[in-house]
């Protein structure tokens, strides 16, 4: 590993946003081909661009098949980029062999939606958590031991570590995909969707458990999820992704209470809001076109367009209710709203910040 990448993580709880950024996602594209020839192919993730500080929490949002999984899994190097770089603690790692790649995997590890098909079911829990640490050279006694702390750490009984995944609860399972996530003293984690394949009720405890974490252990997470309000919750800033780009970019509170980009308004809109009567009167924001049944968010949302066949110009045009002429053939660029704030948004006519 290199020196960068073995240096202590920020002080706990608090994002460096002034020093280099620990992660720094630079025009990454990422297209699958087509099926010999019958299918088109698929341009996933069309040139995101983003940085995460030691110690923050970015989240990315956006529909489903907007690219959030396949940026997530290049970030871990479980994809290779097609273009674009990545670089983790000042270092390229875009392009990686596995040999190289080995030794960073201890600080960039992944938590998944699904914890049981994520937990190998023939596995003991002790073998699931030590699983990482026996990879980086630990001996089985101290694997174990580790596996009894982190077991602990986030909450379940240290005398479980010999049980199989099934004799646990789906929060349980999440809790033990986390353990085995910090088993190497991580400094960035990639959670795809970590709360939506549980209860609501559970959701609430992983999401507390997830914060804690970050602020006793000085982790970033990169947090990507369906729901805004959970990602309200836990992110410093966030990034609105769809087809492929990120849209918009910023400080939490800024695109929360100030969204400048159409499909931000959008999907903020649909959030429902705990109040009843707030709920009630307050404005919807209907995208055009038809709704997608397909679509995982709900309300009245246009057509969500195909990354194979993508729409020219600002991609997001055939559903825009402020589209204009040059939308249709122009595509924005993400660029600074309020320069210094780190607010960025890839519109022709953004809503004034
Ligand atoms: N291995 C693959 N081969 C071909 N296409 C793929 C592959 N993986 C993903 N895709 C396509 O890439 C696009 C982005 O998929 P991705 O899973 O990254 O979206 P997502 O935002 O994570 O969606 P969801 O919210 O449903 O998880 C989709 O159109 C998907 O069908
Ligand atoms: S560039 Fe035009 S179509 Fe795209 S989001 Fe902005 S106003 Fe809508
Ligand atoms: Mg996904």
């Amino acid at each position: 590993m290199t020196s960068t990448s073995t240096s202590p993580p920020a002080a706990a709880g608090s994002p460096r946003q002034d020093a280099a950024p620990l992660l720094a996602v630079h025009d990454v594209t990422k297209t699958f081909p087509g099926k010999r020839g019958r299918t088109a192919p698929v341009r996933a993730v069309d040139g995101v661009r983003f940085e995460v500080a030691a110690g923050e929490t970015l989240g990315l949002v956006g529909e489903s098949g907007c690219g959030k999984t396949t940026t997530g899994r290049m970030i871990v190097r479980l994809l290779e980029p097609t273009s674009g770089s990545i670089t983790f603690g000042g270092r390229d790692i875009s392009h990686l062999g596995p040999r190289e790649l080995r030794p960073l995997r201890r600080h960039l590890q992944m938590v998944f939606q699904d914890p049981y098909s994520s937990l190998n079911p023939r596995q003991t829990v002790a073998r699931i958590i030590s699983d990482p640490l026996l990879v980086q050279g630990s001996s089985a006694a101290d694997a174990r031991c580790r596996a009894a702390e982190l077991m602990e750490l986030v909450g379940l009984i240290p005398e479980h570590l010999d049980r199989y995944p099934h004799e646990f609860s789906g929060g349980q399972a999440q809790r033990i995909g986390i353990a085995r996530a910090l088993a190497t003293r991580p400094r960035l984690i990639i959670a795809d969707e970590p709360v939506s394949a549980l209860d609501v009720s559970v959701q609430a405890q992983i999401v507390n458990l997830m914060e804690r974490l970050r602020n006793e252990l000085g982790l970033a997470y990169l947090f990507i999820a369906h729901d805004l309000s959970v990602v309200k919750r836990v992110c410093d800033r966030v990034a609105v992704m769809y087809l492929g780009r990120i849209v918009e970019i910023g400080p939490k509170h800024q695109v929360y209470t100030a969204p400048a980009h159409p499909y931000t308004r959008a999907l903020l809109s649909a959030v429902p809001l705990p109040d009843p009567v707030a709920e009630r009167t307050r404005e919807r924001i209907t995208l055009l076109g038809e709704p997608s049944p397909s679509s995982q968010l709900r309300s009245s949302r246009g057509d969500p367009g195909r990354p194979a066949a993508p729409p020219p110009g600002c991609t997001f045009h055939p559903r825009c209710p402020k589209a204009q002429a040059r939308c249709r053939t122009e595509a924005p660029v993400l660029t600074d709203t309020v320069p210094a704030t780190g607010r960025r948004v890839a519109c022709h006519f953004p809503e004034p910040a």
